[in-house]
């Protein structure tokens, strides 16, 4: 486990980086995104943040808070539904018309729910549109903005925030239906998604050496995360299951802010190129191989023996390759 006070001491250096350093937190009006946010705004100089979801009341009053605790920061909110990559595509080009590099992308989109397949107009489901397809496809179109911050020596990082544990527990992802439009079920989704997640991270981290890539699991933390299953519920569930079990059960709010923080900057999980500067185990189990799967405290994940039979059985160039050809289907024709 990575120490709060070593956390903390890390995330305070981060006011010696140059300012303006640039912020995309994909679902960062709510939850994890937003603690993290916050933190970025806290101990950065001059940064330039923006918070994509679709809930405009709840980005005003983050605005609001983030401006407040760092005047000369520069908040934006785009609103938009990113279940559909062509809404992924215009936020990406307004980020794009405004700003040169990205320092870091930081995605946290997703929900909880028990309904079965639900088909956007895309012809994806729309819990793996938001928890993969979407994230990937950010990832792709922002790439060039991560590589221009890398190229200026500058931090250069993706963090995905789900269940990478999921991957590594369960293996086993079936190729021939990779967007579960067959075989689809809630375990399935959680497989998928998963694993598709670390894999696409890994040839990534291979293709652009010197952008790092996080896949991160961030235990129990009391979020908007089960908004769907319980409605207008929510927050009094949450609240006292948050009473009842608050120390047992989850991350405290602004702890989980500052360790996503610490794994979206900390020179530990460096990209492939600084693999001489760090020991720390990528997920393809090489050192510093710039892509790793972390636990909520920062401790790397360990690798088993059905993460390793996804790799040996050319996994991260099937999914990759999948994953290409969804958006392309969907950019020429509007369908996969
Ligand atoms: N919290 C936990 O205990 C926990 C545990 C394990 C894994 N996770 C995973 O961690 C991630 C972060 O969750 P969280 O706890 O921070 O949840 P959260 O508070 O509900 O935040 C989720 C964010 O995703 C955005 N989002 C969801 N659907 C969207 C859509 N169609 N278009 C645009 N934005 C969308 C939401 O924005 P809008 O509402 O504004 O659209 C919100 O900002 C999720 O993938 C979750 O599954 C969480």
């Amino acid at each position: 486990m990575v120490a709060l006070d070593i956390v903390r001491a890390h995330n305070a250096s981060l006011k010696t980086l140059p300012p303006n350093l640039v912020a995309v937190f994909v679902g960062g009006t709510s939850g994890i995104g937003f603690f993290t946010a916050r933190e970025f705004v806290r101990t950065t100089t001059s940064p330039h943040v923006y918070l994509i979801g679709r809930n405009a009341t709840e980005a005003s009053k983050i605005m609001d808070e983030l401006n407040s605790i760092n005047s000369s920061s520069q908040v934006s909110f785009i609103q938009k539904d990113i279940s559909l990559l062509k809404n992924v595509d215009e936020a990406c080009s307004e980020i794009k018309s405004k700003e040169e590099q990205v320092n870091v992308l930081f995605m946290t989109c997703g929900y909880l729910t028990m309904k079965g397949r639900d088909e956007t107009a895309e012809g994806l489901d729309r819990k793996m549109a938001v928890q993969y397809y979407a994230r990937m496809r950010f990832i792709s179109q922002l790439t060039p903005l991560l590589n221009k911050a890398s190229e200026t020596g500058n931090l250069s990082r993706v963090v995905a925030v789900l269940d990478p544990q999921a991957g590594l527990r369960l293996g086993g992802l079936d190729y021939s239906d990779l967007s579960l439009r067959h075989n689809f079920s809630l375990k399935n989704v959680l497989l998928h998604a998963s694993s598709m997640t670390s894999l696409s991270m890994a040839h990534l981290a291979n293709q652009n050496p010197k952008t790092a890539y996080i896949h991160e699991y961030p235990s129990g933390v009391e979020t908007g995360v089960t908004r769907e299953l319980f409605g207008r519920f929510n927050d009094t569930v949450m609240s006292t299951l948050g009473g009842l079990f608050r120390r047992f059960l989850f991350v405290p709010q602004v702890e989980s802010g500052e360790r996503h923080l610490f794994a979206a900057t900390a020179p530990r999980y460096a990209p492939k190129a600084d693999s001489a500067k760090t020991d720390v185990i990528g997920s393809d189990g090489v050192k510093g191989s710039g892509s790793y799967l972390l636990n909520w405290n920062g401790d790397i994940l360990a690798d088993t023996k059905k993460a390793q039979k996804l790799r040996e059985e050319g996994g991260l160039d099937k999914v990759w390759g999948h994953t290409q050809e969804v958006m392309g289907k969907i950019e020429e024709s509007g369908r996969f």
